[in-house]
């Protein structure tokens, strides 16, 4: 324990304020960092790498464990972020494990969804791939992506203890949880209308929908690409649309994630863990009163996200608005105007720290 926290060491009086970084089009774009966001991190540790400033990473992203994407974090910024400071889309997840923690769930994503799962708690997970590749013909389509044929090789081979533990005929899908962006929408959208029609049982008769989580409702984000990718919720419109028109009764569904206000519920107390583990030397939060945050900073690049969440969040939330992702405009947002806006994180964390001084 002293180890792995070691940077978080006491010193001095806790600072009244915090701060929430997105990721994507703020910190990074297509894996590599933007807007002098080193830097701008390191400003908020002391030369011998303790945290000076507390804060945390809040994006909508994901798809792989928390601590492993610290460590990438970590890697890439050259600050030592620990796996307590990244709340990920699917981070509100673990809040479920008591409702699903036996029951068989699918998880759909890049990266790593089920080891996502698994680190969670839950007991019986299967990422979509190794679920599709239990039903013979259930992609018509399979022949015609390579990659995914070599793919399947992969995962044939690592399966063998799989098929002993699950038997997908009679044990039904009781959740289905969108982890991180699909990558193959058109399989994925067959076999989540399979599971989500019949039931949790592919293939059989029409039956009560398995429930269904989203990490994020996205529709855009800001990747390497010059114009923003479409997301989650791309996904989430094209999966609603498709189920509703083969089935009677429509899709239902909840979608975590900013702008949800229970996000920021969540970031909050993040912050005051990493604040008092900092400052008290332990991982109890103190949140009475005095101890609350005075002022949070979302530092954002999405309008309809990261300021939309932190308008809705309320006190102690304060909205920065970067132009290095998703928001490009020379003002401020129409719709959802930010507190103030600014080119980058940069130029962001220089504000907070002269308006804090
Ligand atoms: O897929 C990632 C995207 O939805 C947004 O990530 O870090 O901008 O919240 P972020
Ligand atoms: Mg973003």
């Amino acid at each position: 324990f002293r180890r792995l926290y070691s940077h978080l060491r006491p010193q001095g009086r806790r600072p009244s304020f915090g701060i929430a970084f997105d990721i994507d089009g703020v910190i990074i774009r297509g894996g590599n960092p933007i807007g002098g966001s080193p830097q701008a991190l390191s400003r908020l540790h002391a030369e011998d790498g303790t945290l000076k400033i507390p804060y945390i990473f809040l994006t909508n992203g994901g798809g792989v464990p928390e601590s492993k994407r610290a460590s990438e974090l970590s890697g890439l910024l050259g600050v030592q972020i620990l796996a307590l400071q990244v709340v990920q889309g699917h981070s509100p997840f673990r809040d479920l494990l008591s409702r699903f923690e036996n029951d068989l769930i699918v998880a759909v994503g890049k990266g790593e969804p089920a080891k996502v799962m698994l680190e969670y708690g839950f007991k019986k997970v299967l990422s979509i791939d190794e679920y599709a590749s239990f039903f013979k013909d259930i992609d018509p389509l399979s022949q015609y992506k390579t990659w995914r044929i070599n793919q399947n090789y992969e995962i044939m081979k690592n399966m063998n203890g799989l098929y002993s533990r699950y038997n997908v005929d009679s044990d039904a899908v009781k959740g289905t949880f969108i982890v991180s962006d699909p990558v193959d929408w058109g399989r994925d959208i067959q076999v989540l209308c399979d599971i989500l029609s019949c039931g949790g049982l592919p293939g059989k008769a029409k039956g009560h929908q398995p429930a269904l989580y989203f990490a994020s409702d996205d529709l855009e984000y800001q990747a390497a690409f010059p114009s923003e990718r479409l997301g989650m919720g791309a996904f989430r419109i094209a999966l609603e649309s498709i189920f509703n028109s083969v089935n009677s009764t429509p899709l239902w569904y909840t979608s975590f994630g900013k702008p949800n206000p229970y996000v920021f519920k969540i970031a909050e107390s993040v912050l005051m863990q990493v604040a008092s583990t900092r400052y008290g030397g332990q991982c109890t939060v103190d949140d009475t009163k005095e101890n609350k945050f005075s002022t949070i900073y979302m530092i954002g690049d999405n309008p309809m996200v990261d300021i939309k969440g932190a308008t809705k969040a309320g006190r102690p939330w304060f909205s920065i608005l970067t132009r290095t992702g998703v928001f490009k405009g020379k003002d401020n947002h129409q719709e959802y105007p930010a507190d103030i806006v600014v080119e980058n994180v940069d130029e962001a964390v220089e504000y907070i720290l002269k308006k804090e001084a």
